[in-house]
């Protein structure tokens, strides 16, 4: 059973990693990576295939840059390309990004089954192109492995509760735990000065926060605000540091000698930071479910969450990006203890394992004509009276 297995962001590396490493024990699966190419520097992937041990990518499609229709167009045109030369059985896409949209498309359109891996997940924010890309993705999926329960009740209310449905937990929770005695060796605490817990962690790239000059200015007033009481980390994204510098705000950040602003970090120093960190501030998916795995209190800078359960479970706070709201939640986050919080449903370190099982129990078969809808007795019934 041929597997085309696509990354293409950052954060899809960490997902896939332990995939790529559960295969071998099913010699019947026959796993190929295929890169897109949509981050493609040293900081943001090549590192992150060093530190995560993934085999080097099969083929790399070499699409960066450009609009959002621009990107999702060249993938497509790649990898439809790919499909057709390698012929795969199954496309396993994770995450959200555009690259993983994008090749679900084709391979769907080529009649080839799609896998998702992190199916479910819905922020209800259609203003964010990972909620777009999560909708549609799961929509044109004959298997949807799901990470946390809400994901399922999602799947359900769109009229996905078909069988390839399986609740297999949260594979970046399993690259954390593999990794987690490997980044105990990071030096990013010496090299920064910095003690465990006495300090904040901070990241921000989605582009509703970024792009708009005064919500970017607004969450500096949060910076300065927490910088007078402790010192913060803040590994900036390419994005991030681009618009400071376009809307002249970066003085701002410059002027506050408690704030270190360094380049983005390989995902071991990363998590040796988050893991000895006091508080987080980010406004990324992956680290909300990070920080509830480690018991660190995050502080979540957007209105909405796809991850419900590190609220409703685990340490994380949603907090908008309205400066006096983030405060407060600070605050409250500064007070909470970690320790009383839990840790969902398997988020055990055997997602990946799961998968790979789920898969090999499949085996190569034909798409089906109808998933979901006609399985379930969901069309409407037609009556003449
Ligand atoms: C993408 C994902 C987002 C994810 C984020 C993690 C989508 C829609 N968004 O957003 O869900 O949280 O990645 O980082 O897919 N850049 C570099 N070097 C790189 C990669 C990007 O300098 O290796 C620059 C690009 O040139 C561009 C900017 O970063 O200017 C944004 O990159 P892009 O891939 O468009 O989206 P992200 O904002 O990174």
């Amino acid at each position: 059973m041929r597997i085309i297995n696509v990354v293409g962001a950052r954060p899809n590396f960490m997902k896939i990693a332990p995939l790529m490493a559960a295969y071998p024990a099913h010699p019947a699966l026959e796993p190929l990576l295929v890169h897109t190419g949509q981050h493609y520097d040293h900081a943001m992937s090549t590192l992150f295939f060093e530190e995560l041990g993934i085999p080097r990518p099969d083929l790399n499609l070499g699409v960066h840059g450009g609009s959002h229709a621009s990107q999702h167009a060249r993938v497509m045109t790649a990898f439809e390309e790919v499909c057709k030369t390698h012929r795969p059985d199954l496309v396993l896409v994770v995450g959200d990004v555009n690259s993983t949209l994008s090749c679900a498309l084709v391979a769907s359109k080529l009649g080839i089954r799609v896998a998702h891996v992190e199916a479910g997940l819905r922020s209800f924010d259609r203003t964010m192109p990972e909620e777009i890309n999560r909708v549609l993705t799961d929509q044109i999926s004959d298997l949807l492995f799901v990470s946390e329960q809400s994901g399922l009740v999602n799947l359900a209310r769109e009229g996905l509760d078909h069988e390839g449905v399986h609740f297999v937990g949260n594979v970046m929770i399993d690259s954390l735990m593999r990794n987690l005695e490997k980044a105990r060796r990071s030096t990013v605490l010496d090299d920064h000065g910095l003690e465990p817990r006495g300090y904040a962690a901070l990241t921000m790239h989605r582009p509703a926060n970024v792009d708009d000059p005064e919500v970017l200015a607004g969450l500096l007033d949060v910076v300065e605000r927490v910088a007078a009481e402790q010192r913060i980390v803040f590994p900036a994204h390419p994005r991030t540091l681009d618009r400071l510098d376009s809307f002249g705000l970066r003085g701002r950040l410059d002027a506050l000698d408690a704030v270190t602003v360094v380049p983005p970090m390989g995902y071991l120093d990363f998590l040796h930071l988050v893991g000895h960190a006091r508080i987080i501030l980010t406004d990324s998916g992956g680290i909300q479910e990070e920080t509830t795995v480690l018991r660190v209190p995050c502080i979540t800078l957007r209105e909405s969450t796809e991850r419900p359960s590190t609220c409703l479970i685990g340490t994380n706070r949603l907090a908008g990006v309205d400066p006096d709201r983030i405060w407060a939640e600070y605050r409250a986050g500064m007070d909470s203890d970690p320790a009383a919080f839990g840790i969902p449903a398997k988020w055990d370190g055997k997602a990946a394992e799961r998968i790979a099982a789920a898969l090999a129990d499949e085996g190569p078969r034909p798409r089906s004509a109808a998933l979901g809808w006609t399985a379930h007795g969901a069309l409407p019934r037609l009556s003449r009276a």
